[in-house]
């Protein structure tokens, strides 16, 4: 190499020089090996970032660490300003006055930045890691050079870092590259600066404004990441790529990010949340398999043009989306879409494991969806404007485990719609307009499921609120159950109260006939006056005779059963194996007959049992 390009080489090596105009003077290096030239030649010029706007630091403290596997550089450089406040503490002043310019980190001309030189860093054990943390020393320049059993660099850097170009000679393939640097890289064009054999690059937190890479650089790069990098600008031609990462950016538009026809062809995975993209398609993009937009301000999502046929999870939650993806990608497994405005579900396909339409404008959930949704485990519907569940609304979902339907303006629950969920563990339904929920639901539901309830005006019905309440009740459930309530003519009454009453009802009208009137309430005796009063003047004689044979019954009943009645007898009669002999059941039952057919009244549901017998 003649010696004028290696004195050009060292001017490189200060990195306080022009670059641009190194870069067309610097030859490349016949030999990696190379000794390096003396320090004497380097020849200094200003630069905008190193030069005299950087303000001038004292010497740099360096101290060396080897820690798993990775040879780690510290170098901090006190600030000038603490020699103006004499009484602040300061690092020793021997150390300063006294400390050698250390071979790895010398100051910069006029004590402004430092040069670092990382050709001599000693190997940690088989570890091929290089780790450079620099703090107070506001320009960092590199040398030209590294060990040759570099595999990996990593420059951790409170202000700005400037890279000659071929600063990576002598290793024999370095593969991987994370900069972190506050300032940004203060040089144009990144792909001057990148070796050929990089397979892994991270920019993530360094400013950089765009990310630009043409076909020649680092032809081998498969994982890139720059994340909160300021980006504005994304265009990409490197066809070995499969893993990008630029969320939390500043882009908009679309993501037609390929620089070149195919150079975005193997990403398989692409995360580009937090930005301020407005519409988004895959075309371009035909190898996706895990794609995130979430956070963006996309009102379009175009999944049919070029159909990802390998797209198997999709996340675009906090859009603007009104319309779901349809047909969805036929490999899909998990879809996440909650924050958006879309108003109709797309129809399930069969391989689909987990979806999220929380948070949108759905009004029902509509015909035949999940018909063949076989797999489908989770499904979240919370925070819609669902109305109602019709009966076939959730067929086919054989295998689901979770469903959250909370926070809705659900009014009614078909019967049977619940029947097809054999899986189900979990389901919410607090938060809507629920009145009722049908014995048959209820009871296939307790078998398997727990159910958080609350939150809805329920009716004051005794036998429905004793199921809800066990099916309510969980020991190992992580959510904290709230208590229930129901209402009654706009009044909310706490259930657990009012359970506590039916018991007592249901003791009295257990052959304690003379003690039940003591047990009701003064206003709830009033209220049962008034309607079995206004309603009962017709049947009342044949009631009265029924009631009264069913009493005797159920006395004799009652006598002969009492002990094991008291011992086992609680609110859940019904659905959790622990019931009332079937002689009192009966002889309630003609009560409620009446009583229903009368009003939706809290005394005579007191008494229902006919969700029982009727079962
Ligand atoms: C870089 O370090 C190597 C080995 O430690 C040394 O031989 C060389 O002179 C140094 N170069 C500079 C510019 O300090
Ligand atoms: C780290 O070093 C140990 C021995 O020092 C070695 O066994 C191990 O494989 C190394 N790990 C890596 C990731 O290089
Ligand atoms: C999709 O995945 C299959 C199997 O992994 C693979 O052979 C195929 O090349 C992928 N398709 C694309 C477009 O990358
Ligand atoms: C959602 O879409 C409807 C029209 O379908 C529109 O009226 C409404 O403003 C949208 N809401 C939001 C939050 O964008």
């Amino acid at each position: 190499m003649p010696p004028t390009i290696q004195t050009r080489g060292w001017v490189v090596l200060t990195v306080l020089t022009m670059l641009p105009m190194l870069t067309t003077t610097l030859a490349p290096p016949a030999d990696t090996t190379t000794p390096p030239p003396p320090l004497d030649e380097v020849v200094v010029e200003d630069s905008g970032l190193c030069g005299r706007k950087a303000p001038p630091v004292n010497s740099p403290i360096v101290e060396l660490a080897w820690e798993r596997n990775t040879s780690q550089v510290n170098v901090n450089c006190p600030p000038k300003l603490r020699t103006l406040f004499p009484s602040l503490p300061t690092s020793p002043p021997k150390s300063r006055k006294t400390s050698p310019t250390h071979s790895i980190a010398t100051s910069g001309v006029g004590m402004r930045g430092v040069i670092l030189n990382l050709t001599g860093i000693a190997q940690e054990g088989s570890g091929g890691q290089v780790l450079v943390d620099v703090e107070g020393c506001g320009c960092v320049g590199m040398a030209v050079g590294v060990p040759v059993w570099a595999e990996g660099v990593t420059f951790a850097i409170h202000g700005s870092l400037r890279l000659p170009n071929t600063w990576w000679l002598g290793s024999e393939g370095l593969r991987e590259m994370w900069v972190r640097v506050s300032n940004g890289l203060g040089m144009e064009g990144l792909c001057e600066y990148l070796p050929p054999t990089l397979q892994t690059l991270d920019l993530s937190y360094t400013p950089l404004g765009e990310l630009i890479l043409e076909k020649r650089c680092s032809p081998a790069l498969q994982r890139l990441e720059a994340i909160g990098s300021t980006l504005t600008q994304v265009s990409l031609c490197s066809p070995a790529l499969t893993t990008l990462y630029v969320n939390g950016n500043e882009m908009s538009g679309d993501m037609d990010w390929a620089g070149c026809v195919g150079g975005l062809s193997s990403v398989m995975y692409l995360h580009a949340s937090n930005n301020y993209l407005t519409s988004a398609s895959t075309c371009n993009w035909p190898a996706l398999e895990t794609l995130e937009l979430r956070d963006n301000w996309l009102t379009s999502l175009d999944l049919t043009t070029c159909p990802p046929r390998n797209l198997t999870s999709l996340t675009a939650s906090k859009n603007y989306l009104t319309v779901a993806p349809s047909p969805l990608p036929p490999a899909l497994v998990l879809l996440y879409l909650s924050h958006n405005n879309i108003t109709e579900l797309p129809v399930f396909s069969r391989v689909i494991q987990d979806a999220d339409f929380s948070h949108n404008s759905l009004s029902r959930v509509g015909d035949a969806r999940f018909r063949r949704a076989r797999k489908l485990h989770h499904l979240n519907l919370a925070h819609n404007h669902i109305k109602e569940i019709a009966e076939k609304d959730f067929y086919g979902l054989k295998k689901l485990h979770r469903l959250d339907l909370s926070h809705n303006k659900l009014a009614s629950i078909a019967p049977s719609s619940l029947l097809p969920l054999h899986h189900l563990r979990h389901i919410h339904l607090h938060h809507n307009h629920l009145t009722h929920l049908d014995h048959r639901d209820i009871h296939a539901l307790s078998t398997h499921a727990h159910a958080l309830l609350h939150n809805n005006p329920w009716a004051c019905r005794c036998q429905m609120l004793a199921a809800l309440v066990q099916l309510q009740s969980c020991a190992d459930c992580k959510h904290k159950r709230v208590a229930l309530q129901c209402k009654e003519r706009d009044h909310l009454q706490e259930v657990t109260a009012l359970l506590h009453t039916c018991l007592q009802a249901i003791k009295s009208t257990q052959g304690l006939q003379d003690e039940s009137d003591e047990d009701y309430s003064e206003e709830q005796r009033d209220k049962v006056d008034d309607s079995t009063g206004a309603v009962l003047i017709v049947p009342s004689l044949v009631v009265l005779i029924a009631i009264a044979v069913s009493l005797a019954i159920g006395y004799k009943m009652y006598r002969k059963h009492r002990r094991a009645l008291f011992n086992t007898f609680s609110p859940c009669c019904g659905w959790c194996g622990r019931c009332a002999p079937q002689g009192i059941n009966n002889n309630n039952h003609n009560h409620h007959h009446h009583h229903q057919e009368a009003s939706q009244l809290p005394t005579g549901e007191l008494q229902d049992s006919d969700t029982e017998t009727e079962m």
